[in-house]
């Protein structure tokens, strides 16, 4: 990220957001606060309906991994003990504010610090109030440590807590991400997290690497390079070295084939079939 600039690709991840509410009706993944956040109108998004179209695979990826993420916590809080939860790098995420959960869990938002007062200027603007169970943490993951961050705003390491980091494992070094697992890992009350990753291009077909390619050239234009992939099976020997039991690994491909499916009622014609690709995407679960 560019010093002292919020994140850009915080934007466009929850543009994306915003858009899959009009153009699929929020079919996989349903926010009332997205729109709002990036300051859309649902009739601007229509307008503009041609150019979004050509982003339907990507806009779809964020949508499940946030539809797969919020599920995997609501199960946590509701079976697992769950009683904190931390969203990591969380941009323009609107859980913390249309949160329902029983027991009212508290809630960490973790960010770099110039996307976290970007975020509550834009909140401001927008009208969303700051829920009660709210905590704000600002943190460098390339130079603060997320246990300093999160002790420094009351966490309390003996809760067992969920963390959600969508969107943000792909823009850090490979020692960044394992220091924070390893963080997660280590939690004396347990910890369950939900990430993304991507495959190496090596693996992408001629057809997946042009897509990354471009994708790759506009976040890196961005000040947001990929810095980081993962081979799967070296990445779950890695987690459970790290102390982690629980894995569960699921391709976009797969994660878009089942919401797809299930959107398909009768009364759900609005996303549209056709082959999702995931571009190499995973999502994963991993507990302690
Ligand atoms: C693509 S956005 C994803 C935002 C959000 N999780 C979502 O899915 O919409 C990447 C996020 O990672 C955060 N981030 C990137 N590098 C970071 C760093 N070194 N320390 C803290 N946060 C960072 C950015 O501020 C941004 O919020």
């Amino acid at each position: 990220m560019r010093e002292q600039e919020p994140s850009r690709t915080a934007l466009s991840a929850a543009t994306h957001r915003a858009i899959h509410q009009v153009v699929e009706k929020g079919k996989i993944f349903n926010d009332p606060l997205a729109l709002r956040i990036v300051g859309l109108k649902a009739e601007e998004v229509q307008k503009d309906y041609e150019s979004q179209r050509s982003r339907r695979d990507i806009r779809l990826f964020i949508a499940a991994r946030s539809r797969y993420a919020e599920a995997a916590l609501e199960l946590g809080v509701e079976q697992r003990g769950v009683r904190q939860i931390v969203i990591l790098g969380a941009g323009l995420d609107t859980f913390a504010y249309r949160s329902r959960l029983r027991g009212d869990p508290r809630i960490f938002e973790v960010d770099h610090p110039a996307t976290q007062l970007w975020k509550r200027r834009r909140l401001d603007q927008a009208g969303i109030a700051h829920p009660d169970a709210l905590i704000y943490a600002p943190v460098d993951f390339e130079h603060d440590t997320l246990l300093d961050g999160l002790n420094a705003v009351g966490f309390d390491a003996m809760q067992r807590t969920f963390f959600v980091w969508l969107g943000v494992v792909p823009y850090l070094t490979e020692k960044a991400i394992v220091g924070t697992l390893g963080t997660i890992a280590g939690l004396s009350g347990g910890a369950e997290v939900v990430f993304d990753y991507s495959d190496p291009p090596t693996s992408f077909s001629p057809e997946l690497l042009a897509i990354h390619e471009i994708r790759a050239k506009r976040v890196a234009a961005a000040g947001e390079p990929f810095l980081s992939y993962f081979d799967p099976p070296a990445l779950h020997e890695k987690l459970c070295g790290l102390g982690f039991s629980k894995i569960d690994d699921v391709s976009g491909r797969q994660l878009l084939s089942r919401y797809i499916e299930q959107a398909r009622s009768p009364t759900a014609s609005t996303v549209e079939s056709g082959g999702p690709r995931s571009g190499g995407g995973h999502v994963l679960f991993a507990a302690t």
